[in-house]
């Protein structure tokens, strides 16, 4: 954990380090105060003052009524200009600290966020798997904030607490040393209430974050998918779901706020007592042997003030890292994770060809081999070829693709690519020559020409109406007001389902893949505009290896091979004709598809 605010806290670490010097310069200033005071009540009182500071301020006093011979009672300004001179450095130097710890600890923040995200980018799509987009979401948002929080109070706190405890009870001890003695009996007291109050809250807190995970799930997952909850006039059982959570955190956290309620009534009784006996046995002291009178009284009840409510902020600070103390395993848990999928020590750079085989593949997302998504699956495609995956939904059609641009590692077997099996290459220049419209593709907001070059950065004009043609894309696009221009909303929610899918195959082939799969992509797009997208590729893109995956045999009727896939298998491999002849159930499919008309 502290490893953590260690490394991030570099390059803020002066700020971090200078904020107990001016912390430590708040807390001495107000620990001696009281002793200017106490000198006044003396000299109003008739006595000789005798605190550490009255020498020196015999001095000033002297010096000040030489300069202004004729005033009465010079004294009570001098005191009044100097402790006022004290108490605003004292709030300088609370300022300052306050500036630098904020400082320290947005700088730590944004330090943790950075690495997080650059961490969760490294992510594989089983570590997403395991997390879930919400969770790493609240790690991102909410934990950094508590532990950001946590950082500033505490690195004050922490210091000015027990500086604020060893300056007073020095100072009380100077003042007067039995008297003090209450104090030591006293913070023991307080310190063992604590940590049984702390102890109690703390299991509370912990469960309260988790409900609070549990929160933000439904809400992101409402939130994102509102339009489906409202499509399917569901809005009242995802209320009911969002309620159910929301007073589930409500009710942990009242509990531990109860806990942490009683914190601040029994401290308080505590410093009152405290405060009550030292007026009570130093009035009794001084009635008996005129022992310590005159300001002494003064200066023990605010001592004991003083000591006693640092050690209140001492326990504000453990609460504090308690609950930082949640939030930070979390957001180490999710820095810990090793991306399961990396490059292998002296990965290729380059793809020879667009040719696929694999050999025996076996495949399950949960690493369970009664779980398998894919089983024994072997065949083998020649660069250009267009293939076509066919088969019903989980029959882990999107599977089989996933494991060629590495989104997944297979458990069995070997995938090969350009006769090389892709462990071996680099990750980024294989997926730049595996290009994959995933089923779910989104478009980012901003423009079609951005989201276009989202594909290939460096892609001319040109080069962006080329693709686009190819996916027939351009046709709509040119009719748009603005053009290539027009802007995209978050989500791609202002161009219908079958346009959106065009500009993500367009965007797919700017990349001048060797390798190019079409995950379900033209679901939404008519039968004629699909043939004419597989019309271009055929005659534009002709090396390019093109899998296609549907459940639409007619968009898969002139590949050069068809494989049908059932329950994770290949039930059968060939072209259309073959399949037909060979295959009963294709052939059953094949008829109703067309029977019902296209
Ligand atoms: N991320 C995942 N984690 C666990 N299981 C998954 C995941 N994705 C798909 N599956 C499971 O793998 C099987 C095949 O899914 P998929 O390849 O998506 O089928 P298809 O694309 O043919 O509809 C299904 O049983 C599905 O539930
Ligand atoms: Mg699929």
């Amino acid at each position: 954990m502290w490893k953590l605010y260690f490394k991030h806290s570099k390059g803020y670490r002066a700020q971090a380090l200078l904020t107990p010097v001016f912390v430590a310069i708040e807390a001495l200033i107000e620990a001696i105060l009281p002793l200017f005071m106490a000198d006044v009540i003396d000299r109003a009182s008739g006595l000789e003052p005798s605190s550490i500071i009255s020498g020196f301020m015999n001095n000033v006093v002297n010096y000040f009524e030489w300069l202004f011979p004729q005033t009465p009672n010079v004294y009570v300004y001098c005191y009044g200009v100097i402790m006022l001179i004290l108490a605003l450095l004292a709030l300088m130097g609370g300022v300052v600290s306050g500036i630098l710890a904020t400082n320290a600890s947005s700088g730590f923040a944004k330090s943790v966020r950075k690495d997080l995200y650059y961490h969760i980018q490294d992510y594989s799509f089983e570590n997403i798997d395991r997390f879930s987009t919400s969770s790493l979401i609240t790690r991102l948002t909410t934990d950094i904030t508590n532990c950001q929080q946590s950082f500033q109070m505490t690195t004050r706190i922490s210091f000015r607490a027990p500086l604020i405890f060893i300056f007073s009870l020095i100072m009380a001890f100077l003042a007067n040393s039995r008297l003090a003695w209450v104090f030591v009996i006293a913070s023991p007291i307080l310190v063992i209430l604590l940590i049984i109050i702390i102890t109690k809250a703390n299991p509370y807190f912990k469960k309260m974050f988790k409900k609070y995970d549990h929160l933000n799930l439904i809400v992101q997952e409402n939130i994102t998918g509102i339009r489906t909850v409202k499509s399917y006039v569901n809005e009242d059982l995802e209320n009911k779901k969002f309620e159910h959570a929301s007073s589930e955190v409500a009710s942990n956290s009242k509990m531990a706020e109860k806990i942490i309620a009683l914190n601040s009534p029994v401290m308080m009784f505590i410093i009152y007592a405290s405060v009550t006996i030292v007026a009570f046995v130093g009035s009794l002291m001084i009635a008996r042997d005129g022992y310590g009178e005159g300001s002494t009284l003064y200066l023990f009840i605010t001592y004991a003030i003083q000591i006693l409510s640092a050690l209140m902020m001492v326990s504000m600070v453990f609460m504090m890292l308690v609950m930082a103390k949640a939030s930070t395993d979390r957001i180490i848990e999710a820095l810990n994770e090793v991306p399961t999928i990396q490059n292998c020590s002296s990965p290729l750079y380059e793809i020879k060809d667009g040719s696929v085989e694999f050999k025996d593949v076996s495949f399950s997302y949960l690493h369970d081999d009664d779980k398998l998504a894919l089983k024994n699956i072997s065949f083998k495609v020649e660069s250009g070829m267009v293939v076509g995956i066919f088969g019903s939904t989980g029959s882990g059609k999107t599977t089989l693709m996933n494991l060629i641009p590495r989104l997944y590692d297979v458990n069995q077997g070997e995938v090969l690519v350009g006769g090389v099996n892709v462990k071996d290459y680099d990750i980024k220049s294989l997926r730049d020559q595996v290009s994959m419209v995933l089923q779910k593709n989104v478009l980012f907001s901003g423009t079609i020409k951005d989201n276009l070059r989202w594909g290939n950065k460096d892609a001319t004009d040109e080069e962006l109406i080329a693709a686009c043609k190819l996916a027939q894309a351009d046709e709509f696009i040119s009719r748009f007001n603005d053009g290539y221009d027009t802007y995209i909303e978050q989500g791609g929610t202002n161009v219908s389902g079958g346009q959106k899918q065009r500009i993500c195959i367009a965007r797919a082939l700017l990349k001048k893949p060797k390798i190019l799969i079409l995950d379900d992509s033209t679901s939404a797009v008519d039968t004629k505009t699909d043939a004419l997208i597989r019309k271009a590729f055929k005659e534009e893109i002709p090396s390019t290896t093109k899998f296609i995956i549907t459940q639409r045999i007619s968009s898969v009727e002139d590949a050069d091979i068809i494989l049908f896939m059932v329950d994770g298998k290949i039930a059968n491999i060939g072209t259309h004709e073959q399949l037909l002849k060979e295959n009963e159930v294709y052939k059953k499919i094949y008829l109703a598809q067309t029977k019902g008309g296209k």
